[in-house]
C-alpha cells in the first residue's frame, strides 16, 4: 500500500520568510523604528581647538593650536563662552564679524598673533565685550570702523605692535573705554591719538610709551576724564607743540627718558593739577624746573635726576611746607653716602624710598632724620643697594612707628646685634635676597610685633638657638633657598605664633624628633628641595594638632620595601589637608609603603606626580576619604595598572591627574567607586580604549583628557566614538585623537558601518522572529486552528496523491465514513444492501491498519477508494474526524474534478443547527445528496440511487474522463 511521503517543502518556509525582509522595505521600516527609539545624537562637546576651564565654565583656552584664522577655534564654542583666550597662535587677519557666534564675551585675548589687519566690523556681535587684548601683533594701522560694535569696552591692549596711525575715528565706537595701551608702537604725534581718543568721555589711563612720539601737539584737548598719561620713552626732547591746555586734566604724568634737556620746555604747560610727575632719567635741571614751571615740588617724583652736591637738601627745602610728605621717593639718584642729619631739612615724612642707588650703609636711619621725623616715619625701603653690613644699634634713636622695612637685592654680609633696635614696632623685615651667611642671635632682639620676616635667598648655613626668641608675633618665617643643614632641637622656640615656615631649598638630610618644638600654632610647612631621606612622626608630633600644610617635594625620601618597619610618619596629621611628596631625588619614589598615609584623615589634596612608583599597595590610599585631588603624573617607570580596590575609599575624589603613569587599561575594579570624580587626566597613558563600563561609573565626570594615547579604532571603540560626540563630559581637544599611531585616521571618524551592519542585523533576525511568533500564534491558535491543520493534512494528501497519480487504482469501491453513532445503520442496513451487489467497501473498525496513525489511515482510505460515502447525521457533524473525511473528499473533488463524495442524510438536520458546522454545510449546499427514507416502501428508491451514485463516474463522464477511468479501470483490471 501507498504511503504518503512527509513534505519536505513546508520545513525549510519559516526561515525564508525570515530571510525575505531583510532586503524588503519592511525590514527599513522596522530599522528605522528601532533607531528611533535610541536617544538623539547630542550636540558635540569637547572642542576642536579649544579647552573649556575645568573649574571655569564658559572660560575657553585655545593657545598653541598654530591657527590662521579665528573660525575654526571659535565654530564650535558655546554661545555661553565669556572669556577666550587665542593668545600664541598664527592669525594674520581677523574677518568680519569674525566671534559673532559669541555674543556673551566677555574677554578677548588675542595678544601674541601674526594680525596684520583688523577687517572693518571684526568684532560685530560683541557688545558686552569688556576686555580686548591686541599686544604683540602685527598691526601697523587702525582703520575705521574696527572696533565698531564694542560699546561695552573698558579695556584695549595694543602694546608692541608696529603701530603708525591710528585713524581718527577708529576708537570712536569705544564710548566706555577707561583704559587704552599703545605702548611700544610707532606714533609720532600725541595729537594724532588726542584726535582718536577726543570723544571717549571715560577715558582714564593713557598709556603711550616706548612710542616715538616727537610732539604733544597740534591736535584737540585730551578728554577731560583723562588722569593718567603715560609717554615714558619717546623723543619729546622738546616738548614740542606744548600748549596750555594739552595737559589740563591730567593728574599723573609719566615723562621719563624722554630726552628733556631743557626745563624751560615746560614753561607752556600748565602743571599746577599734576599730582605726580615722573621724570627720570631726562638730563634736566630740576630745580630750574621748579623755578620755571608751575609744577608743585610735592608733586614731583625726584627719582632718576642727577641732583647734584647737596641735592638733597635742596630737594627738601623745596618741599618745605606745611604738608608732611606721604612719600619720599629718591630711587636713581646715583647716592653713595647717606651722611647724619642728610634729610633733616626735609618735611615730615611717613614713607622713603632709597632703592636703585649705590648706597654702603645707612647706620641706624635715625640719625638721616631729626627728631619729629623720626616720630613720624612708617616705612623704609632701601633696595638695589650696595648695602653689606647692619651695624648693631641697641642706643640709636627710636623710630616708634617704623613698621616696614625693606633691605631687599642689597649685599648684607652680616647683621649686628640689636640691628633693629631702633625699631620696635617693625612688623615686616625682608631680608631677602642678600649675601647673609650668619645671622647673629640678638639681630633680632625686641622686634616682638614683628609678623612678617623674609630671610630667604641667603647664605644662612645655621640657626642659632635663641634666634627667634623674642619674636611672638611672627607669623611667617621665610628661610627658603639657604643651606641650612641641621635643625637644632627647639630653635624655633619663642615663635608662638607662627603660621607659615618656608625651610624649602636647605640642606636639610634630617629632622631631629624636636625641631619642630616652640611653634604650636604652625599650620604651613615647606621643606621642599632640600635632601631629606626620611620623614618620622615623631618630628611632626609637636605641630599634630595645627598642622595644615606639608611640603616635602623634591626631596631624597626612598623606601626599599612595602613593609612598613616604623610607624606611618604622618599618622597623627589629622588636621593635614595638603600634602606634596612630588619628584623625590634622585630617580623619583619607588615604593610606597603599606598604608603610607594612614591618620590623614582630613587630606584634601595629595601629590605624589613625578616619581617613579613601581608599585603602589592597594591600601595606600584607604583612609583619605576626604580626599578631593590626587594626582600620580608623570610616574611611568613602567607602571603596570593600578591594584584593583586602590581608589576604593576615594569617594570624595574630584580631580584625579592620572597623566602619564603607564595605564595600559581602566578596570571598574580600580574606577568603580569615584562617583564624585569631575576631572579625569588620562593624557600620555597606553590606553586603547576608555571603556564604556568605567565611563558608565563616573557619573560627575565633566572633563576627561585622553591626548596622546593610542586607542584604537576598532569596533570596540564605537560607543567612544559617539561618547566623544556626547554633551556631559568635555573631552579634550576630541578631533586630535588619531587611531593608534596612524597619523591620518581620527578616532572621532573612523568608519563603523560594519560594525553596526553586523549588529542590526543580528538584531533583526534575533528578534523578528520571536515578534512575529509572538504575534502569529494567538491569532492562529484562536481563529484557525482546525483550519490550519486540515490544510496540513491537505499538503500530504496532495503530496501522496501526486505521489499516487503514475500508478492509480482503487482498493476499494467506496469509503465509508460515518460515526459510531450511526454504525449500526451501516452494518445493518448500508453494509449487507450493498456488499449484496459486490460493492467493495471500506469501514474504518474494520480496514484501517491497526497501529498506523489515524490520519494516514483516513487519508489512504479516501484516495484509494473511488468514492466516499458520508453518512451525515448530527452525531456526525460534531465529530471532527468525519469532517476532516469530508474535507479530504471534497479536497479530492476540487483537485481531480472527479466526483468522489457521496452524501447521505441519515436525520432531517435543520438549516439552524447546520449554519454551525458552516464547512460541511458548504459542501451539502454545493452538493446534491440522497436521504434516507425513514418509511420503508421508499428505501429500495434509496438503494438504486445510491447505487447508481457510486457506480456513476465509472463509465459516463467526460470523454477526457472517461479515457482516463477506462484506462484505470484497466489497469486496475490487468493487476487484479
Ligand atoms: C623713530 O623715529 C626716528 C626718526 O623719525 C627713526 O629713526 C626711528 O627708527 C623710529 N623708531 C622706531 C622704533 O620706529
Ligand atoms: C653719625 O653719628 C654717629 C653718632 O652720632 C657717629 O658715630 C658716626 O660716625 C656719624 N657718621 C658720620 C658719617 O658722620
Ligand atoms: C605692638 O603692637 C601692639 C598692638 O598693636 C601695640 O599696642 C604696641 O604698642 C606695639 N609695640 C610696640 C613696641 O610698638
Amino acid at each position: 500500500m501507498a504511503r504518503p511521503r512527509p513534505s519536505r517543502s513546508s520545513s525549510s518556509f519559516l526561515p525564508l520568510l525570515l530571510l525575505l525582509p531583510a532586503r524588503h522595505p519592511l525590514a527599513l521600516l522596522v530599522a528605522v523604528a528601532v533607531t528611533a527609539t535610541l536617544p538623539p545624537p547630542a550636540l558635540p562637546y569637547g572642542f576642536r581647538n579649544c579647552i573649556e576651564a575645568a573649574w571655569d565654565p564658559g572660560f575657553f583656552r585655545c593657545i598653541q593650536r598654530y591657527l590662521e584664522s579665528p573660525g575654526p577655534a571659535v565654530s564650535d564654542l558655546p554661545p555661553r563662552t565669556y572669556a577666550l583666550n587665542l593668545s600664541h597662535n598664527a592669525l594674520r587677519l581677523l574677518p568680519p564679524a569674525s566671534f559673532a557666534r559669541l555674543p556673551r564675551l566677555r574677554t578677548l585675548d588675542l595678544a601674541y598673533n601674526r594680525l596684520q589687519t583688523l577687517a572693518p566690523g571684526a568684532f560685530d556681535g560683541l557688545g558686552e565685550l569688556s576686555a580686548l587684548d591686541l599686544s604683540y601683533n602685527r598691526l601697523a594701522a587702525l582703520g575705521d570702523g574696527v572696533f565698531a560694535g564694542l560699546g561695552n569696552l573698558s579695556s584695549l591692549w595694543l602694546r608692541r605692535n608696529p603701530l603708525g596711525s591710528v585713524s581718527p575715528g577708529a576708537l570712536a565706537p569705544l564710548v566706555n573705554l577707561r583704559c587704552l595701551s599703545l605702548r611700544g608702537g610707532r606714533l609720532e604725534g600725541l595729537g594724532a591719538v588726542a584726535e582718536a581718543v577726543k570723544g571717549l568721555g571715560r577715558l582714564r589711563t593713557l598709556d603711550l610709551c616706548c612710542n616715538n612720539l616727537t610732539a604733544l601737539g597740534p591736535g584737540p584737548p585730551l578728554p577731560a576724564s583723562l588722569v593718567n598719561l603715560h609717554l615714558c620713552n619717546n623723543s619729546l626732547g622738546g616738548l614740542l607743540g606744548a600748549s596750555p591746555t594739552t595737559l589740563r586734566h591730567v593728574r599723573t604724568l609719566d615723562l621719563s627718558y624722554n630726552g628733556i634737556a631743557r626745563a624751560e620746555a615746560f614753561a607752556p604747560l600748565r602743571l599746577r593739577n599734576l599730582s605726580l610727575l615722573h621724570l627720570s632719567g631726562n638730563p634736566l635741571d630740576v630745580f630750574r624746573l621748579l623755578e620755571v614751571s608751575d609744577v608743585r615740588p610735592h608733586s614731583l617724583d625726584f627719582s632718576g635726576l642727577t641732583l647734584g652736591e647737596g641735592g638733597v637738601e635742596k630737594v627738601c627745602q623745596k618741599l618745605k611746607g606745611p604738608r608732611a610728605l606721604r612719600r619720599l621717593k629718591l630711587q636713581h639718584n646715583g647716592f653713595q653716602k647717606m651722611p647724619n642729619g642728610t634729610l633733616a631739612s626735609c618735611p615730615l615724612l611717613k614713607e622713603l624710598d632709597l632703592s636703585y642707588n649705590r648706597l654702603r650703609g645707612v647706620g641706624c636711619v635715625g640719625l638721616l632724620l631729626r627728631g619729629e621725623q623720626q616720630r613720624e616715619l612708617e616705612a623704609l625701603t632701601v633696595e638695589h643697594n650696595l648695602l653689606q653690613r647692619l651695624p648693631s644699634c641697641w642706643t640709636a634713636a627710636e623710630l616708634p612707628r617704623l613698621a616696614n622695612i625693606s633691605f631687599r637685592y642689597n649685599r648684607i654680609l652680616t647683621i649686628g646685634p640689636g640691628a633693629f633696635a631702633y625699631a620696635p614696632a617693625l612688623r615686616v623685615l625682608k631680608l631677602n635676597i642678600n649675601s647673609l651667611a650668619r645671622l647673629d642671635r640678638d639681630a633680632l632682639r625686641g622686634l616682638g610685633n614683628l609678623t612678617e620676616l623674609r630671610l630667604d635667598n641667603n647664605l644662612l648655613t645655621d640657626l642659632y638657638q635663641g634666634s627667634f626668641v623674642d619674636l611672638g608675633s611672627l607669623r611667617t618665617l621665610n628661610l627658603r633657598n639657604n643651606r641650612v643643614s641641621v635643625l637644632f632641637p627647639g630653635i624655633f622656640k619663642g615663635l608662638a605664633s607662627l603660621q607659615t615656615l618656608d625651610l624649602g631649598g636647605n640642606n636639610l638630610r634630617h629632622l631631629a624628633s624636636r625641631s619642630l618644638l616652640g611653634v604650636p600654632v604652625l599650620s604651613k610647612l615647606y621643606l621642599d628641595r632640600n635632601r631629606l631621606l626620611e620623614v618620622r612622626s615623631e618630628v611632626f608630633a609637636p605641630v599634630q594638632a595645627t598642622l595644615g600644610v606639608l611640603d616635602l617635594q623634591a626631596n631624597n625620601l626612598q623606601y626599599i620595601t612595602q613593609r612598613q618597619r616604623q610607624q606611618p610618619p604622618f599618622r597623627n596629621l589629622s588636621r593635614l589637608y595638603d600634602l606634596k611628596m612630588q619628584a623625590q631625588q634622585p630617580y623619583g619614589l619607588k615604593v610606597l609603603p603599606h598604608r603610607f598615609f594612614q591618620g590623614l584623615v582630613g587630606l584634601r589634596s595629595l601629590s605624589l606626580s613625578q616619581n617613579k612608583l613601581l608599585a603602589i599597595p592597594a591600601d595606600v590610599f584607604q583612609d583619605l576619604g576626604q580626599l578631593t585631588f590626587l594626582t600620580l603624573a608623570d610616574s611611568s617607570n613602567g607602571m603596570q595598572d593600578l591594584p584593583d580596590g586602590v581608589f576604593r575609599n576615594l569617594g570624595n575624589l574630584l580631580t584625579l591627574d592620572l597623566e602619564n603613569v603607564g595605564l595600559h587599561s581602566l578596570t571598574l575594579e580600580v574606577f568603580g567607586n569615584l562617583s564624585r570624580l569631575r576631572v579625569l587626566k588620562l593624557a600620555k597613558n597606553e590606553l586603547k580604549t576608555f571603556n564604556y563600563s568605567v565611563a558608565s561609573r563616573l557619573p560627575s565626570l565633566r572633563y576627561l583628557d585622553l591626548r596622546k594615547c593610542p586607542l584604537s579604532c576598532t569596533c570596540d571603540n564605537t560607543w567612544l566614538q559617539s561618547w566623544l560626540n556626547n554633551s556631559r563630559v568635555q573631552v579634550v581637544y576630541p578631533y586630535n585623537y588619531t587611531c593608534g599611531l596612524r597619523h591620518h585616521a581620527y578616532v572621532h571618524s573612523f568608519d563603523t558601518r560594519v560594525c553596526f551592519l553586523d549588529l542590526g542585523f543580528y538584531l533583526f533576525t534575533g528578534t523578528v522572529p520571536v515578534v512575529l511568533l509572538l504575534l502569529v500564534v494567538p491569532v492562529v491558535y484562536h481563529r484557525a486552528y482546525w483550519r490550519l491543520k486540515y490544510h496540513w493534512y491537505l499538503l500530504r494528501c496532495w503530496v501522496n496523491q501526486q505521489w499516487r497519480r503514475e500508478e492509480e487504482r482503487y482498493v476499494y469501491d467506496s469509503f465509508v465514513s460515518y460515526n459510531s453513532a450511526d454504525e449500526s445503520w451501516v452494518l445493518q442496513e448500508l453494509v449487507p444492501q450493498l456488499e449484496r451487489d459486490s460493492f467493495r467497501l471500506c469501514l474504518h473498525h474494520r480496514d484501517f491498519q491497526p497501529g498506523r496513525s489515524i490520519i494516514d489511515n483516513i487519508v489512504d482510505a479516501v484516495y484509494n477508494s473511488r468514492k466516499t460515502v458520508c453518512v451525515v447525521s448530527r452525531s456526525y457533524l460534531r465529530s471532527e474526524w468525519c469532517s476532516m473525511e469530508v474535507q479530504l473528499a471534497s479536497y479530492r473533488l476540487l483537485d481531480e474534478r472527479r466526483d468522489v463524495l457521496v452524501l447521505v442524510l441519515l436525520e432531517d438536520v435543520g438549516d439552524a443547527e447546520l449554519s454551525a458546522y458552516h464547512r460541511m454545510r458548504r459542501v451539502l449546499l454545493r452538493r446534491t445528496y440522497l436521504r434516507w427514507p425513514p418509511e420503508p416502501p421508499a428505501q429500495p428508491l434509496f438503494w438504486a440511487r445510491l447505487k447508481k451514485a457510486l457506480r456513476w463516474g465509472e463509465g459516463g463522464e467526460g470523454e477526457e474522463e472517461e479515457g482516463l477511468g477506462a484506462g484505470r479501470r484497466g489497469e486496475k483490471e490487468e493487476k487484479a
